[in-house]
């Protein structure tokens, strides 16, 4: 199947193919940032918080006086922001009232196995019209719902659940099934840092529209079904309007203060390299106060933050220095026209500011293997998927009956993870620290704990991990979203 479209990449920054939209695109910066909705727990109790999710298929005005057809959590893209605070259960129902087979990863999660998402764990539609020929693989079916359980004993952060069904997770995260989950403790809330409307949560997704209005990806039915091969997209899949919080190039009025972005990098493919324009007078745009996993241990100045699929960014900015009336853009220093621009911000008024940011913020002890840790490797590199092209590590496509490794809970192991192109190489269960970048100290992104890791062309990164709690299995994979669906994906047993 040829598709209309095809740019190819548009920067340097990027593994991917450019998808054309076939509709007008709006000017940017004319709808104001839309912030999901923070989900209500339908019970709770001494220890558990009990919450409800229908993903189901809806409409959604993405582009301003357009309808498209999403598949949403709660019907809405982000889904609804659910809340947790540390060492309590959180118990999240999830009902598939789509017409496909769905599941649920917590990304960051600190989750038994069972509850971990893993791809062939599928929720199938009560409709059950769905044929499931493509689960060569079954895993624990339910029908029509199932319990997710997160003990959550684990710092405050800010993780995200999405799709993770085997060989569909593009797709469906793109027609629109990922969404925010806050992990909230009292470390974090001891501390002066913007709270209350000035704490938000920013999800960057790129999409494109075909002329209908519906969300445009490679191979995809007028149904929303994914048909035919994606040989021509094995790259990853580019979309040519930015998206936050689901709008695109939205607008968001600030008072002259600081402000607390919570950034997650949700799109399929797309690399970005955030700026602020001007730059805010005297100051260094952003104030990095935490990773993928947590706080840091103290703050990071950026002029720039590079961010991969996947990666979470908690990013203080300082409006206090632009004049009232004064508009600031978030660019993309790895795009070019619109997608070399994010979101801008109105700056309003002066207020008097009680946040600050402490120069210590939490304790981060640094995983220090011992000189006979368990090493292993992993080559993330092009391959052969059956008679594809596809992507494979150490040779091998993703086959959920293999495992690959097998680490010792509570032992710290060196993962030296290599690579050919651009891979943001996540890991499940438990976070790690980078060691080093191509034999030098880790980049000025690695810092903290995290559980993606953006690899660039020919680069190898040493991480220190350490699993602990749960025995089973878990995945190690690309987070561009094609490349996981085309195999580059392995499976760790933790014993
Ligand atoms: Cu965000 Cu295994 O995924
Ligand atoms: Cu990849």
């Amino acid at each position: 199947v040829a598709l209309a479209g095809v740019a190819g990449c548009d920067t340097p920054g990027q593994t991917g193919e450019l998808l054309a939209s076939e509709i007008p695109l709006p000017e940017p910066f004319r709808v104001p940032l839309p912030v999901p909705p923070v989900k209500r727990p339908v019970r709770r109790d001494a220890t558990t918080d009990w919450y409800d999710i229908v993903q189901r298929r809806a409409e959604a005005e993405i582009l301003p006086g357009v309808r498209t057809p999403i598949l949403g959590y709660d019907g809405v893209f982000p889904g609804p922001t659910i809340e947790s605070r540390r060492g309590r259960r959180t118990v999240v129902r999830h009902h598939n009232r789509t017409d496909v087979p769905t599941v649920v990863h917590l990304h960051g999660g600190h989750t038994p196995a069972d509850h971990d998402g893993w791809p062939t764990d599928l929720v199938m539609p009560l409709s059950g019209t769905h044929s499931h020929s493509h689960s060569h693989h079954p895993g624990r079916i339910t029908q029509g719902r199932r319990d997710y359980v997160y003990p959550l004993d684990q710092e405050a952060a800010t993780l995200w659940y999405h799709d993770h069904r085997m060989d569909f997770t593009g797709p469906q995260v793109y027609r629109g099934l990922a969404g925010f989950h806050l992990v909230r403790d009292a470390v974090e809330e001891a501390l002066p840092l913007p709270s209350g409307d000035r704490e938000i949560p920013l999800m960057i997704a790129d999409r494109a529209f075909a002329s209908d209005g519906s969300l445009k990806y490679p191979a995809m039915d007028p149904a929303g079904h994914t048909a035919g091969p994606m040989d021509d997209w094995i790259e990853g899949v580019l979309g040519d309007v930015i998206l936050v919080n689901g709008a695109p190039w939205p607008e968001l009025e600030v008072v002259g203060a600081r402000y607390r972005f919570r950034v997650l990098n949700a799109s399929n493919a797309r690399r970005y390299r955030l700026t602020l324009d001007p730059p805010p007078p005297g100051g260094p745009a952003f104030v990095q106060i935490g990773s993928d996993a947590g706080l840091l241990a103290a703050p990071v100045e950026h002029g720039n933050v590079d961010i991969a699929p996947a990666e979470r960014f908690d990013l203080i900015v300082d409006f206090s220095g632009y004049r009232p009336g004064q508009v600031v853009t978030l660019r993309n220093g790895f795009g070019a026209g619109g997608t070399g621009q994010v979101m801008r911000f109105r700056v309003t008024r002066r207020v008097a500011d009680e946040s600050s940011v402490p120069a210590r913020l939490a304790e981060v002890p640094p995983l220090v293997p011992p000189r006979d840790a368990p090493r292993r490797r992993f080559a993330f590199s092009r391959g052969r998927v059956g008679d594809r092209a596809g992507w494979v590590i150490n040779g091998k496509p993703f086959d959920p009956s293999r495992v690959d490794a097998t680490p010792r809970l509570g032992e710290i192991e060196i993962w030296r993870l290599s690579t050919d192109l651009h891979h943001p190489v996540h890991i499940h269960l438990s976070p790690f620290q980078v060691l080093s970048r191509n034999g030098h100290p880790p980049g000025a992104f690695d810092t903290g704990w995290k559980d993606t890791v953006d690899l660039r062309p020919a680069e190898t990164v040493e991480v220190a991990v350490r699993f602990t709690d749960y025995r089973g299995h878990y995945l190690l994979h690309c987070h561009n979203l094609e490349h996981e669906d085309m195999a580059m994906m392995s499976t760790f047993e933790t014993k």
